[in-house]
């Protein structure tokens, strides 16, 4: 199972909920959580890994195949590993970009995977979202998102909703806007900013968060 999540304008929650998704699948099951947008480690409280990553492995020969992947995690704790982001571009030929996608998809463990922002030309983030099992858009009940999202030519399977207190546009509002179901409604909780702040969201994952996500994906 493949789980993507994305937004369509930045600063919207993603890391945090891709985050959060692992750590709740990491509760009964191991898991591998995928970084494209390059924010995980530091959402995980770990340090920047210094090995290489996945933007290393793309722009690798092909002599370096799927097999190289494995070697390329980092333990994040019990049950998630991380497949960082690495520095430099994530341009990949196609067909390497198609060999890890598909070697991904067929991994045992759930796959979370977080592809950041969509339409900057990340070719490799929107083939994450347009193959996964879901492919969960993140965002705020905000006009300007959901339109930028509503232009986008990928259809996400569910919404999770960071819900902003005082928004006029309500969960139907979303849904209609753009044209699927909101999974999860994550509340603005003062207590997950502080825990991503001070490299706790690991250790600690706030319970509004985690309920609001049992059910996502
Ligand atoms: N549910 C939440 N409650 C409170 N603060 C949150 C919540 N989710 C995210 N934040 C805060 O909002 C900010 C942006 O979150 P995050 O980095 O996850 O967004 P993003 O969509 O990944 O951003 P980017 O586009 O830069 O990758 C961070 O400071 C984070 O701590
Ligand atoms: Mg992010």
């Amino acid at each position: 199972m493949l789980v993507s999540c994305w937004s369509a304008k930045g600063g919207s929650g993603t890391t945090v909920v891709a985050v959060a998704l692992a750590l709740v699948h990491a509760r009964a099951t191991d898991v591998l959580l995928v970084d494209l947008a390059g924010d995980v480690p530091s959402a995980l409280g770990l340090a920047e890994p210094e090995s290489p990553g996945l933007a290393a492995w793309l722009a690798a020969d092909d002599d370096v195949g799927v097999d190289a992947l494995a070697r390329l995690e980092v333990e994040a704790r019990r049950s998630l590993s991380v497949l960082p982001r690495g520095t430099g571009p994530l341009a990949a030929a196609p067909e390497r970009l198609e060999a890890l996608v598909g070697h991904l998809t067929a991994d045992p463990r759930p796959v979370v995977a977080d592809c950041g922002v969509l339409g900057r030309g990340t070719a490799t983030a929107a083939a994450f979202a347009g193959v996964a099992t879901h492919s969960l858009l993140v965002t705020r009940p905000c006009y300007l998102a959901l339109r930028r999202a509503a232009h986008l030519p990928l259809r996400p399977s569910g919404v999770v909703l960071v819900n902003e207190p005082g928004r006029a546009l309500t969960r139907t509002d979303v849904e209609d806007i753009v044209g699927a179901t909101v999974r999860a409604e994550v509340a603005l909780d003062p207590a997950v900013a502080r825990a991503v702040d001070s490299g706790l969201l690991a250790s600690r994952l706030p319970r509004t968060l985690e309920r609001a996500l049992r059910r996502a994906a």
